[in-house]
C-alpha cells in the first residue's frame, strides 16, 4: 500500500539521461590546472617517493610534459623550481637564468599557447626554507616584498603568462602589481594565493620541493585553520590591491571557506588540490580500499560546486583520460 506522498524527489533520478538533464555541476578539462616541479639538479626524472605518478622533472623533460599537457586539452601549468644553489635571502628567485625562468622560456616555446604559471615564493630559494628574508627568527614582511617585485619581473621577462604569489605576506599583490607595472608589464596577471592556511597538508610537497622549514613552522604568515572571517578579509584585501585571480589553498578541508569566498567576491577563483590531498588519496586506492577514478572525480565535481573556477591537482593528467572515456 504506497504512502500518500508529495513530493518523491526519486522521480528525477530514475534514468541516466534524467539525471543527466538535472545535473546542477560539470568538470571539464578547461577548469584543470597542472602543477610541475623542475629540478635543475638531475638529469632524468625522480619520482616523488610520496607522491606516486608526480615527478621530480629536469629542464630537459619540460618541452615534452607541457606537450602531454596541452595534448591532453589541459589549458595550464604551474611550475615550481627546485634550484642547485640556495642563500639565506633566496636570491635565486629573481635569476633571469634561474630553473624556473628557463623553464618558462621553454615551455613558452614548445607550446606558445599553453598558459605558464609561476608559483612566485622563496621557500625553495632559502637555505632556512621560509617564504622570506629572516630578522631573527621572523621573516621579514617588507624586505621580502621587495624581493617578490624581482621574482615576478624576473619570471614576466622570461614571458610567464600568470604569476601567482604564494608566501601570504602582506601587502604582497599590491607591491607586485606595482613591481610588474613600472617594468612595463601591466599584462601581466596575477593569481593571489589569498587565503592559505598553515596546513599538514603541504607535507608531501616539501619533499618535492624540497622547502621544509629548517626551524619553526609557517604559522606567522599562513593562516590558523580555525579563521573563517579572516579568510574573507585576506581574499578581500587581495581583490583591492588588484588581484586578478584568487586561490583558496588547501581545498579538500576548506570548502566551506571555498563557497563564502566565492559568495564575497567577483574574481575567478582556483582552489588547490594539495599533495596530502593527492597522497591520501593515492594510499587508499593503491591498497584497494577505494576506486581512484571515481573517488577523485567526486571529490573534483565537489570542488567546483563549491564554487572552484579552476583547480590545481596532480591529477590532472588522469582526470582528463577519464573525462574523455
Ligand atoms: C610555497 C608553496 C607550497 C605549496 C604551494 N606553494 C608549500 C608551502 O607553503 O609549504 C603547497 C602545495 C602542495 O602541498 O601541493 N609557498
Ligand atoms: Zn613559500
Amino acid at each position: 500500500m504506497p504512502f500518500d506522498l508529495t513530493h518523491r524527489p526519486r522521480r528525477l533520478r530514475k534514468s541516466a539521461n534524467l539525471r543527466r538533464m538535472v545535473s546542477e555541476t560539470t568538470l571539464s578539462v578547461n577548469d584543470l590546472i597542472y602543477p610541475l616541479f623542475v629540478d635543475e639538479g638531475i638529469d632524468t626524472a625522480v619520482e616523488v617517493k610520496s607522491m606516486p605518478g608526480v615527478n621530480r622533472i629536469p629542464l630537459s623533460d619540460v618541452a615534452n610534459m607541457v606537450k602531454t599537457v596541452e595534448d591532453a586539452g589541459i589549458p595550464a601549468v604551474i611550475f615550481f623550481g627546485i634550484p642547485t644553489e640556495k642563500d639565506a635571502i633566496g636570491s635565486g628567485g629573481w635569476d633571469d637564468e634561474g630553473i624556473v625562468q628557463q623553464a618558462i622560456r621553454v615551455a613558452k616555446q614548445a607550446c606558445p599557447d599553453m598558459v605558464v604559471i609561476a608559483d612566485t615564493c622563496f621557500c625553495e630559494y632559502t637555505d632556512h626554507g621560509h617564504c622570506g628574508v629572516l630578522h631573527g627568527e621572523e621573516v621579514d614582511n617588507d624586505e621580502t616584498l621587495t624581493n617578490l617585485q624581482k621574482e615576478a619581473v624576473s619570471y614576466a621577462k622570461a614571458g610567464v603568462d600568470i604569476v601567482a604569489p604564494s608566501g601570504m605576506m602582506d601587502g604582497m599583490i599590491q607591491a607586485i602589481r606595482q613591481g610588474l607595472d613600472k617594468a612595463g608589464f601591466q599584462d601581466t596577471p596575477i593569481m593571489s594565493y589569498a587565503v592559505k592556511y598553515a596546513s599538514g597538508y603541504f607535507g608531501p610537497f616539501r619533499d618535492a620541493a624540497d622547502s621544509t622549514p629548517i626551524f619553526g613552522d609557517r604559522a606567522q604568515y599562513q593562516m590558523d585553520p580555525a579563521n573563517r572571517r579572516e579568510a574573507i578579509k585576506e581574499a578581500l584585501l587581495d581583490v583591492d590591491e588588484g588581484a586578478d585571480m584568487l586561490m583558496v589553498k588547501p581545498a579538500l578541508a576548506y570548502m566551506d571557506i571555498i563557497r563564502e569566498v566565492k559568495d564575497a567576491t567577483q574574481l575567478p577563483m582556483a582552489v588547490y588540490n594539495v599533495s596530502g590531498e593527492y597522497a591520501m588519496v593515492k594510499a587508499a586506492a593503491a591498497n584497494g580500499w577505494i576506486d581512484e577514478k571515481r573517488v577523485v572525480l567526486e571529490t573534483m565535481l565537489s570542488f567546483k560546486r563549491a564554487g572552484a573556477d579552476m583547480i590545481i591537482t596532480y591529477h590532472a593528467l588522469d582526470i582528463a583520460v577519464w573525462l574523455n572515456e
